[in-house]
């Protein structure tokens, strides 16, 4: 693979995504591997557990890949989030537990991968948010969805509006993650609440991990109007704006036009 490196020992697959000079962000191949990846996880008796993290000290996953956003259609924008948001409901509904370890910045669609993971784990550099209206366009990836389950709906509303970014001790405390370490014991540790995991009955943890989320699917219809929504952004003069200025690396003007 081009874009990910994976590594199995006792049983737990590591999956790194690997653009460290992109800050490992989501470009069409990135999710194209992920997705045969996760497939693979499926199927593959000698997987039983997953660790998803990012390469570098730097990044988990600093977003998707701004530079595919710039000539999408409305029509092109919802293809992109349904594509995404399927991708990553794979992974939340995978029957064998998935841990994110986040190393470094958890923004955009890298925080919704993470989120998409059964539980999160932090170093303490870790950052995390949804910057996307900075953009011009709104989380894509189920963001608007999992970030209200998980932190509840006022804080959801705060950073996604605001697109702020805090830190791994306030994601610790919001509930964002589940446990903070430090830098080089977030691996180590990732692996041994997984080993902890998959010393339990895989049976029952598949189906707990069924249960807990079919507590979520009356939500279902969040997720449809995120993906018309997005696409109601792309196309636009101020996504086109907001692209062109992280492009430029240059603070937007969206209203300078109105
Ligand atoms: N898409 C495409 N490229 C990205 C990216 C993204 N989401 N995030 C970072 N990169 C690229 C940068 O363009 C830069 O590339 P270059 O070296 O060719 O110029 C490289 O990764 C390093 O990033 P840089 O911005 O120089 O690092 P930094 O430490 O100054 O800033 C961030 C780090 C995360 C604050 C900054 O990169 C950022 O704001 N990224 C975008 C985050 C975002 O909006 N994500 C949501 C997308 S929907």
């Amino acid at each position: 693979m081009e874009t990910l490196l994976t590594s199995l020992h006792n049983g737990i697959l590591t999956i790194t995504i690997n653009r460290p000079d992109k800050l490992n962000a989501l470009n069409s191949t990135v999710l194209t591997e992920l997705n045969n990846a996760i497939d693979d996880v499926y199927w593959n008796s000698d997987v039983h557990g997953v660790i998803l993290t990012g390469a570098g000290p730097k990044s988990f996953v600093a977003g998707a890949d701004i530079t595919e956003f710039m000539k999408l259609s409305n029509e092109e924008g919802a293809l992109l989030a349904k594509r995404g948001q399927d991708i990553f409901f794979k992974l939340e509904n995978c029957p064998k537990p998935v841990i994110a370890a986040v190393n470094g910045f958890a923004l955009g669609g890298g925080c919704e991968l993470a989120m998409s993971c059964h539980i999160r784990m932090a170093s303490s550099n870790a950052k995390f948010g949804q910057p996307e209206v900075n953009l011009g366009i709104i989380p894509g990836y189920g963001g608007t969805q999992r970030l209200a389950q998980l932190v509840g709906k006022g804080k959801a509303m705060e950073l996604i509006l605001s697109a702020n970014m805090i830190d791994a001790n306030q994601a610790l405390h919001l509930g964002l993650v589940n446990h903070v370490t430090e830098p080089d014991q977030l691996i180590p540790e990732t692996e041994k609440l997984l080993a902890t995991i998959l010393s339990k009955s895989p049976m029952a943890v598949s189906k707990a991990i069924e249960a807990i989320n079919a507590g979520f699917t009356h939500e279902v219809n969040g997720y449809n109007e995120e993906i018309r929504l997005f696409g109601d952004c792309t196309g636009t003069e101020e996504m086109t704006e907001g692209v062109a200025a992280f492009l430029e690396k240059r603070k937007a003007d969206f209203r300078k036009s109105k």
